[in-house]
């Protein structure tokens, strides 16, 4: 008997923008660069939930220093595919980050207006340096500037699916980045 497998992956409106393999080595590449920038700290990463997931993980690995994790969550674009303008803190982090040396790890800036909220959340709870790092970086949707330390790929305003980021929930465990063509 054949077992059904989960179609995801085999998704034909999701065209490959970023390989697996592609992803892995520029986040390496990430995670040298930082630990060369953050010698001599422990730095706290903070993942912005859910579409950093992939991201923070990975980039912690190829980081060469003591890291730790913490996570939050804004809310910005609702079910839709374009941002709404509208940020709100969803979920807090766990610890206090006061006097940390802190690493905001995206999956992608579009509008920056998710990065600024928590830049500003972040800076007014006393973080000692903020960093922000970003798997893809949508330069052309920007509506507020945000300071960018360290970004994978500069990409254009399409809808991007996979590796943590996702369409109306789907797509986030795909191993690769694509572009959604239809939604
Ligand atoms: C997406 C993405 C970023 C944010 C970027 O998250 O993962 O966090 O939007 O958009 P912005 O720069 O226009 O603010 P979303 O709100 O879709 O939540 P999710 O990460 O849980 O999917």
């Amino acid at each position: 008997m054949t077992e059904r497998q989960p179609a995801v992956h085999a998704e034909p409106a999701v065209r490959t923008l970023f390989t697996a393999q592609q992803i892995a080595s520029r986040v390496r590449e990430m995670g040298l660069e930082v630990a060369r920038d953050m010698a001599g700290t422990r730095p706290l990463f903070v993942a912005v939930l859910k579409g950093a997931c992939m991201f923070q993980c990975d980039l912690a690995r190829a980081t060469p220093l003591e890291v730790e994790l913490d996570f939050l969550s804004v809310s910005s674009y609702g079910s839709g595919t374009t941002s709404t303008g509208h940020v709100r803190l969803i979920m807090d982090l766990r610890g206090p980050i006061a006097g940390r040396h802190v690493v905001l790890c995206e999956g992608v800036v579009d509008s920056g207006l998710s990065v600024s909220f928590i830049l500003d959340l972040l800076r007014s709870r006393g973080a000692a340096s903020l960093r922000v790092a970003t798997l893809l970086d949508k330069v052309p949707c920007r509506k507020i500037q945000v300071p960018i330390d360290y970004a994978g790929w500069k990409i254009g305003p399409d809808f991007v699916v996979g590796y943590g980021l996702d369409a109306d929930e789907r797509y986030r465990n795909l191993p690769f980045v694509g572009i959604l063509e239809e939604v």
